[in-house]
């Protein structure tokens, strides 16, 4: 019998037990679905300017990655004021690929990695994967802060990774600049802070701290953003990590010759310039969370105030999480059940247009 566990012994114990990671739903497992608000996508559709240029490169996807990664990155150095060299970015098909190349870079089995949950759980599984044992220091308290004692207290000579998540999926929050201050002040050398920033467009607040004023401080910081969110491209898997050079040039060992897809190259590039599609998908933003504020409030739903484009709400009616999200979608709208991101009892809903937010708050 050719079964897997008669041949037990090609496999490596930590990958055959883990659970792969499958990220949110898609509208193909729901059969008549209007509105998706539940992968924290831009409802506004893609930057124009993307879908132009992916239009005017179509003929050339014979060749291998036509446009150079080279050129890519200059593009990010550019974006970023040159306070990086183009050998500083780590470019990747999403982010979810970079966090995945970042722990094989940095993880060995029987090493541990930190994360502070409720947050993104493709980091606990892509540490899994890697054979690390992976901490758990929640976030504490009714704004979900981090809980910089208790992460430090964690550490060990065996810790290689502390994942954070600012703005936080699935909270919202941020972590103000002290406490992350405070954390890279005692950093040990032999860990690294993955800083995922992939909802910072949408940051409002004063006390944002960025990855980029950490690494120019030399901190074993390795920051992260998307194409996936405000810019639109969540199917063309584009994304980019950002870090000193010792860790950059490190990282890139790991990446595969012709790695990024070519028209998402040229579809990023274009969308870095298109300044009008970010603000008006920043505006739509900024209103959908007032309009949701106003409304959770006349109906007494309770709410985490966000910082990202989706919003942390506790289900409202007298049912699991789950069963409402089934409910929803019954009634032809997606949103997502937290528990998933250990936020038991919530349920996290993407801010959309003026029409999907106001459709929900009609069913709410
Ligand atoms: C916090 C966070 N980081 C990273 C990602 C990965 O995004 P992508 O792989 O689409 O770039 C997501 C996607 O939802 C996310 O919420």
């Amino acid at each position: 019998m050719n079964t897997a566990t008669q041949h037990i012994n090609i496999y490596q114990p930590h990958i055959l037990n883990s659970f792969p990671y499958r990220g949110g739903s898609t509208r193909e497992e729901h059969k008549t679905i209007c509105y998706k608000m539940s992968s924290n996508e831009n409802m506004l559709g893609a930057s124009p300017m993307a879908l132009e240029a992916i239009r005017e490169n179509l003929h050339r996807i014979h060749e291998y990655s036509f446009e150079h990664d080279r050129l890519f990155c200059q593009t990010l150095a550019n974006h970023f004021h040159n306070a990086l060299s183009p050998d500083q970015f780590i470019t990747g098909n999403g982010g979810m690929e970079l966090l995945d190349i970042i722990v094989r870079g940095f993880v060995q089995p029987g090493n541990e990695v930190i994360i502070s949950t409720p947050t993104f759980m493709a980091y606990n599984s892509f540490a899994v994967l890697g054979g690390a044992r992976v901490i758990d220091v929640p976030l504490q308290g009714a704004m979900y802060d981090l809980d910089v004692e208790g992460i430090l207290g964690a550490i060990t000579d065996q810790t290689r990774l502390i994942f954070i998540s600012n703005p936080n999926n699935p909270t919202g929050t941020i972590i103000p600049q002290k406490r992350i201050d405070k954390l890279m002040e005692k950093l040990p050398d032999h860990v690294v802070v993955v800083y995922d920033e992939v909802y910072h467009d949408y940051v409002e607040a004063k006390d944002y701290p960025r990855a980029l004023d950490y690494i120019q401080q030399y901190k074993n910081v390795i920051g992260l953003h998307s194409f996936s969110k405000a810019y639109g491209l969540a199917g063309m898997r584009i994304a980019y990590a950002f870090s000193m050079h010792p860790i950059a040039l490190y990282l890139q060992k790991i990446k595969r010759p012709f790695m990024i897809n070519a028209l998402s190259m040229v579809a990023a590039m274009a969308a870095l310039k298109d300044r009008d599609f970010l603000e008006k998908t920043k505006a739509m933003n900024k209103a959908g969370k007032q309009f949701f504020y106003e409304q959770f409030k006349r109906l007494q739903i309770s709410y985490t105030p966000t910082e990202a484009n989706f919003i942390l709400i506790t289900q409202p009616h007298d049912m699991s999480a789950a069963a409402f999200v089934q409910a929803m979608a019954g009634k032809e709208i997606m949103v997502r059940d937290a528990e998933v991101m250990r936020a038991p009892g919530k349920v996290r809903v993407t801010i959309g247009t003026e029409e999907a937010n106001r459709y929900l708050i009609g069913l709410l």
